[in-house]
């Protein structure tokens, strides 16, 4: 590690194409580690993109595209290349009218925004689709990497094309829905040789007629527990109180939302296990049957667990915490030993949600 470390601040992002050396990226990734990167590049515009791709010095690094850092573990403590960062700003509504709406609202955002904002804004709006993955950390561009979902709704039930640029050669690329290959916690992003794509904006399609999905079990339980009137901002609401009551409060305690993807077992596996545990929550798909991570790993006494500066949140068993000070290395020690005794009480492998750069 070298040089004086700078501290990102959005207020020092003029125009133009910004780079910043060996800079903490404390304040850009949730966990809330203090990680140096060499090289930080803030793109403000197109036309940033262009001088990025014609610079040599990015040229010669590695490269990772950093939202909002609400999902991403860096296992060292110096990032050794460029990170690039989307702050292109701009919502909007019905951009092109050529665009085929069958009857959805078109909305256009560009990656830079941050997500609670974009669905706040469609809210507002009167808009429907996005309300169930009110809260979620990070920023647009970061949504169809890893298909973010929540309550029984996934971001790509609403994209209808991504728009990026290729930075190896400038290219603009359009992928339509289809193209990103979306699945639970996956698309054709996450793949190395996809790693190439900046995105720039995202076209989602919106209802305007309500079409509310309040199906997901506690949902529809805290609404009819508490009287709720089943509107757009009551079911938004219900869900920014759902949430703020299980998972850590972002820049308070440091966490990337579930740390561990829910397994998928085959039925035979479900069944035998079942026998053992039959209070064990199970969402049976067309791969066999999903189990939630947090039940596993709360079964196996972690919920709560504290360890120096790391922990298992205790009120949800799938989010590894850090409560400041901590290195790397202890969240991933932590990690390996969760997996270790999942693995050893119930013979399933559970593997991380997060992106571990
Ligand atoms: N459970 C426990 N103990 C725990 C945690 C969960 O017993 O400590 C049980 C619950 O009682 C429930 C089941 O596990 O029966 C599932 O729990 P929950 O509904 O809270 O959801 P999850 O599977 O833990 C997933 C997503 C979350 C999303 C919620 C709500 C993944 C990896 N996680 O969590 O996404 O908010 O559903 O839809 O799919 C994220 O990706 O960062 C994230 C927070």
């Amino acid at each position: 590690m070298e040089g004086q470390h700078t501290t990102y601040n959005k207020q020092q992002a003029l125009s133009g194409l910004r780079r910043f050396d060996n800079i903490s990226l404390q304040a850009l990734n949730t966990m809330g580690l203090d990680v140096v990167a060499k090289l930080f590049y803030e793109i403000n515009s197109l036309n940033d993109i262009e001088q990025l791709i014609k610079d040599n010095v990015f040229k010669n690094n590695k490269t990772l595209i950093l939202g909002g850092g609400s999902n991403i573990l860096f296992q060292n403590e110096y990032f050794d290349g460029a990170i690039i960062h989307s702050n292109l700003k701009g919502i909007t509504i019905n951009p092109e009218d050529t665009l085929e709406s069958q009857n959805l609202t078109i909305v256009r955002c560009m990656s830079g925004e941050v997500w609670k904002d974009f669905v706040n804004f469609t809210i507002e709006n009167n808009l429907y689709g996005l309300e169930n993955l009110v809260d979620i950390p990070g920023s647009v561009g970061a949504s169809p990497v890893q298909n973010i979902g929540a309550y029984g709704v996934e971001v790509k039930d609403c994209i209808d094309c991504v728009y990026a640029i290729d930075l190896t050669n400038g290219n603009e690329v359009t992928f339509k829905n289809e193209d990103c290959h979306f699945s639970y916690r996956d698309s054709i992003f996450k793949r190395e040789e996809n790693k190439k794509y900046f995105i720039v904006a995202i076209d989602f399609k919106l209802k305007a007629n309500a079409d509310l999905n309040i199906e997901y079990g506690n949902i529809k339980d805290y609404i009819e527990k508490n009287n709720i009137t089943p509107t757009l901002s009551g079911v938004a609401n219900a869900i920014k109180t759902i949430r703020a009551d299980k998972l850590p409060e972002v820049g308070v305690v440091g966490s990337v939302g579930s740390f561990f993807q829910n397994p998928i077992v085959d039925t035979e596996i479900f069944e035998k296990l079942k026998q053992t545990y039959p209070e064990m929550p199970s969402y049976p798909n067309d791969k066999g049957v999903k189990i939630p991570a947090g039940w596993l790993i709360d079964k196996a006494g972690w919920k709560g667990y504290k360890e120096k500066h790391v922990g298992v949140w205790d009120k949800q068993a799938l989010v590894l915490v850090h409560y400041g000070g901590g290195k790397p290395e202890e969240i991933l020690d932590l990690m390996r030993k969760i997996q270790h005794s999942v693995k050893e009480k119930f013979g399933i492998e559970i593997k991380p949600e997060v992106n571990i750069v």
